[in-house]
């Protein structure tokens, strides 16, 4: 190990390769549920450093756990409790390489933080549109290895819909460059959607070319509050009908969700929580002007009040306004962690089956554990939801969830098989759910995925026992 140890400071230099006290930062889950213990990290500063730690590595038979923001949440970004795995960090690999506003698209190193992304094509004219509450600290590399989701989903897709190229280095440390913007490309395998959502167990991602779009004229964002999730659907429905492409974004929030953000960052001001037990926020971007989508986003809330889909419902006056509301919706996850350990199903059902699935799974899990809180919020446009058990009130969160986790999520899983869902919508699998994946994915799909893993990692040294249980 020492003989390693040496090597990787050839490669990176001493001061990238940290050791010792000052890895706790890279060892902890976002979640602070789990810690693993790393035999070192290192920090390349380049592919081609990238591709020489990776052969070092291999030769060594060394593990790599590919580490970008350590956002995720899902344990997948840190090291097992055997010291023996390299945590590679990407973080110092920000580059933007350049920008073709022609074919619209930008080429990023891995490490580019999403809201640096964000800025870059602002700042020539262009959206780049993924956006989730992480953006701050996420990498785009980590994005795209999970195929992150978010809140623009429903009108641009996943990070996958947004990756025109990847630059990989393998599990031998061969450099894959498939940078090329294309937009069509049926040359066989698609070797860029294999590396997108593998979640560091195929290979390290150290660029990507990216589409662009050009950034809309007008962004309005209304919140509406409704009785059920009935309704929240019957709005989805008026709202895809009269704002069409137009609509970017459709995200439900549960009383429960709420009430935790008044209750841990008050002064947030959350509106109409109290009375109602949804609400919703609509974002509408329009190409036009302001006034344009201004009438069209009045048009629609005030036929859903008659209708009275809508009990009560607010379009933002501002930009200011239109950016507390998203803070609001943002700050969900932090309100759940400041409440405690909790236990998360971030699951996607189609779209028309929700209400009835949210209906089943309550009321089993109210059989099972009487006064357990439900916090849920997400992604109802994308059919995916963030299905959440909080303790009960007053109890010890994390005796709680230590004792009834996997007795919860067999409940709601099972439930969504029932109801042709998925147990992972947009954060993954990682080392949180790989068991579940086992239980609820088809042999034949698990055995395909086994022979992917095998084929392309055949030393299994990118990110062990993340994603894939060995077969029984
Ligand atoms: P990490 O956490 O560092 O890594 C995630 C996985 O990717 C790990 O398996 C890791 O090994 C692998 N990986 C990282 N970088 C590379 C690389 N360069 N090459 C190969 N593998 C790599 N997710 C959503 O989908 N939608 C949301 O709305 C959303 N909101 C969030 C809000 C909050 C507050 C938080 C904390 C998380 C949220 N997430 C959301 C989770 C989401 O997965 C991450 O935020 C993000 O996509 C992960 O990026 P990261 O750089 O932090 O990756
Ligand atoms: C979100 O939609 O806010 C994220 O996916 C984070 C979460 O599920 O907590
Ligand atoms: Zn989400």
């Amino acid at each position: 190990m020492t003989a390693l140890i040496e090597t990787l400071i050839d490669i990176v230099g001493a001061s990238h390769v940290l050791q010792g006290n000052d890895l706790q930062a890279y060892e902890e889950d976002w979640r602070q549920r789990q810690r693993g213990k790393a035999l070192c990290v290192v920090r390349p500063g380049s592919t081609q450093e990238v591709a020489r730690v990776v052969k070092a590595c291999a030769a060594a038979r060394v593990a790599i756990v590919p580490q970008g923001g350590n956002t995720g949440l899902v344990a997948g970004s840190i090291p097992d409790e055997s010291g023996t795995q390299v945590l590679m960090s990407l973080r110092r690999m920000t580059a933007v390489r350049g920008l073709d506003p022609v074919n619209q698209t930008i080429t990023v190193e891995a490490g580019c933080v999403l809201q640096s992304l964000q800025e870059a094509a602002e700042q020539a004219g262009f959206l780049f549109p993924l956006s989730l509450g992480a953006e701050g600290s996420c990498t785009i590399g980590g994005n795209l290895a999970t195929n992150a989701g978010g809140t623009q989903v429903l009108r641009y897709g996943n990070a996958r819909e947004l990756c025109l190229g990847l630059e990989v280095v393998t599990p031998q440390g061969d450099l894959w460059d498939g940078l090329a913007g294309l937009r069509k490309d049926n040359t066989g395998y698609d070797l860029r959607d294999l590396f997108v959502g593998s979640e560091g167990t195929l290979g390290v991602i150290t660029a990507a070319t990216l589409k662009l779009y050009p950034k809309p004229v007008a962004q309005l964002t209304a919140w509406a509050a409704l009785a059920s999730l009935e309704d929240a659907n019957r709005l989805l429905g008026l709202a895809q009908r009269q704002l069409g492409a137009s609509l970017t974004g459709f995200e439900v929030m549960n009383r429960q969700a709420l009430q935790l953000v008044d209750k841990h960052f008050p002064h947030l001001r959350v509106p109409m929580w109290q009375e109602n037990d949804w609400c919703v926020l609509l974002e509408l971007s329009d190409n036009e002007s302001e006034i344009h989508a201004r009438g069209l986003l009045e048009s629609l809330l005030e036929g859903a009040l008659q209708d009275e889909v809508v009990a009560d419902a607010i379009v933002a006056e501002s930009l200011k306004q239109a950016h507390d509301l998203w803070h609001i919706r943002e700050s969900i996850t932090l309100a759940q962690t400041q409440e405690g350990h909790n236990v998360k199903h971030d699951i996607s059902i189609p779209v028309s089956g929700i209400p009835a699935f949210v209906r089943a799974a309550d009321a089993a899990l109210r059989a099972a554990l009487p006064g357990i809180r439900f916090v849920n919020f997400g992604h109802l446009g994308d059919g995916n939801l963030h299905y959440n058990i909080q303790a009960p009130e007053p109890s010890d969160a994390s005796a709680f969830v230590r004792a009834h986790e996997d007795q919860i999520s067999a409940i709601v899983y099972d439930m969504v098989s029932k109801h042709q869902g998925s147990i992972s919508a947009e954060h993954g699998v990682g080392e949180l759910k790989r068991h579940k994946l086992a239980e609820h994915k088809s042999p034949v799909a698990l055995q395909l995925m086994r022979s992917i893993k095998s084929a392309i990692d055949p030393l299994n040294t990118m990110n062990p026992g993340r994603l894939l249980v060995a077969p029984n």
